[in-house]
């Protein structure tokens, strides 16, 4: 609660002139999965809320098939938690200066596994120079957390070619779980 309200009221840099709210996160702070996204859209900064627009709806369909839903067993957060203008993607400064809420997000909740929503999510956590088409599905573990890359949302809709390869994803996902022994 404490880092939410620190959060809430960051100036740290640019975005916060522009934004309607800081987006911190939803879920259950105890849960074992953890989504992170780019940041938030037009929907999400007016409602304060992650991955509550359209890209949010499939986001929300593809967790279910394997049981998983933001108020039961996950919790979900962004890389830079205010709206980039036009939805562009965040700048280098703009996440460098929202790392250190992931980080602590991160460190309290403690999850077995983080699923790394979209392209700036998996560049950040997973590898610089991450490749979505390339990369996605492949399990990495840092610092003992099992870590996955996937389509983000927004680039199924806009390309459903993928949708398949990004289902097979959450399969795997649910694999892990299972396999980890993670009670959902
Ligand atoms: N896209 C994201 O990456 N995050 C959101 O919260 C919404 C859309």
């Amino acid at each position: 609660e404490e880092l939410r309200q620190e959060c809430l009221n960051c100036r740290k840099c640019g975005l916060c002139q522009t934004r309607t709210n800081v987006v911190f996160g939803v879920g259950k702070e105890d849960a074992e999965v953890m989504f992170i996204g780019e940041g938030p859209g037009q929907q999400e900064d007016l409602k304060g809320e992650p991955f509550v627009g359209r890209s949010g709806q499939l986001l929300d369909k593809l967790m279910a098939t394997v049981d998983l839903f933001r108020d039961r067993n996950i919790y979900i957060a962004n890389t830079v938690k205010c709206r980039p203008p036009q939805n562009r993607d965040p700048e280098q400064e703009e996440i460098a200066a929202c790392m250190g809420y992931l980080r602590n997000q991160v460190a309290l909740i403690r999850p077995k596994i983080i699923v790394c929503v979209g392209r700036i999510a998996a560049m950040t956590l997973i590898q610089p120079d991450y490749k979505v088409t390339r990369q996605h599905g492949e399990w990495i573990q840092k610092n003992g957390v099992w870590m996955m890359g996937t389509f983000h949302p927004a680039a199924l809709l806009r390309n459903p070619y993928n949708t398949k390869n990004g289902f097979a994803d959450f399969l795997s996902l649910r694999e892990k779980i299972q396999e980890l022994g993670i009670k959902i």
